[in-house]
């Protein structure tokens, strides 16, 4: 690419030097967005529950922490505030999900998807609020997925597949009414807040069974699954400065899955 165009992509989307959190940094999408971002001259602060990092980069930053764990969820935050004194975006990536049939669901898993998948987002989201200013521009961006929208297709599942749960589905589609409401009542700190929902993604180290996969596809119009790659840009523009007046938005990226 020429210097020139280069520079003006730089400056289009505004993201050198921004300091963004990452949580679920470890994972799957988590690792992606944060590549993403340091390729993109960003600041990344990765905050995830794995002990360690394996990925370097002297631009990366990375915090050990139970996102669901309210305590410590403000420990880190005041740390990370008093190293970095503003942060210009917040990513709620860290999710878990149960995998058996809802007639066999437990108390204690109820908890753990709820703690993590909305609890958490909302921790993060005071933490990252109470400490912001209204001087420069923010965005939040919180990861939910296609079955914050609808209900998986039964017949995608074997018997023995792993499941999309029902708490699963209800956890994202909290997350997508969180994004709502801190979109309209963040605002005063001219802070954005938008959510994403990526369809399925295939994951090369740890790959969904051939069954699976074949199923999936059938049902959904690219006749894919998603990659990480796919996934990443929306953050990208979201957490940038060219989504400006993009405010309470779910971007779905799901191949169209969810149009038919
Ligand atoms: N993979 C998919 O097909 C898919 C589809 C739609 C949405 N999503 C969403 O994308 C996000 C990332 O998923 P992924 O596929 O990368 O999963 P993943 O399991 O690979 O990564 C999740 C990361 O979150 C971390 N984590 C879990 N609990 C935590 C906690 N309490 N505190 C801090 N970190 C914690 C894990 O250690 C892990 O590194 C999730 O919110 C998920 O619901 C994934």
């Amino acid at each position: 690419m020429k210097k020139n165009s280069q520079n003006y992509l730089y400056n289009f989307f505004g993201l050198r030097n921004k300091k963004v959190i990452i949580s679920g940094s470890s994972g799957q999408l988590g690792k992606s967005l944060v590549k993403t971002f340091l390729n993109c001259g960003s600041i990344v602060i990765g905050l995830d529950i794995k002990k360690s990092n394996k990925y370097k980069d002297k631009n990366l930053h990375y915090y050990n922490l139970d996102t669901s764990n309210y305590h410590q969820n403000s420990l880190i935050f005041e740390k990370i505030y008093k190293k970095f004194k503003v942060i210009d975006c917040l990513i709620n990536n860290a999710g878990v999900a149960v995998f058996n049939p809802f007639t066999k669901r437990t108390e204690e898993e109820l908890d753990f998807v709820t703690n993590i998948n909305l609890k958490s987002y909302f921790y993060c989201i005071k933490n990252f609020y109470k400490r912001s200013n209204k001087t420069k521009p923010k965005s939040i961006i919180n990861v939910s997925s296609i079955y914050s929208l609808i209900s998986p297709d039964p017949r995608i599942y074997g018997k023995n597949d792993r499941k999309s749960s029902e708490i699963y589905g209800a956890t994202k589609a909290g997350v997508n009414q969180l994004t709502r409401y801190f979109a309209i009542h963040l605002s005063d700190k001219n802070i954005r807040v938008n959510s994403i929902s990526p369809g399925g993604i295939y994951n090369p180290l740890n790959p969904q069974n051939k069954t699976f996969i074949k199923k999936y596809s059938n049902r959904n119009p690219m006749n894919r699954m998603a990659n990480t790659s796919e996934i990443v840009g929306a953050a990208v523009y979201l957490a940038s400065d060219a989504s400006s007046y993009t405010n309470g938005h779910n971007l779905v990226i799901d191949g169209g899955m969810s149009a038919w």
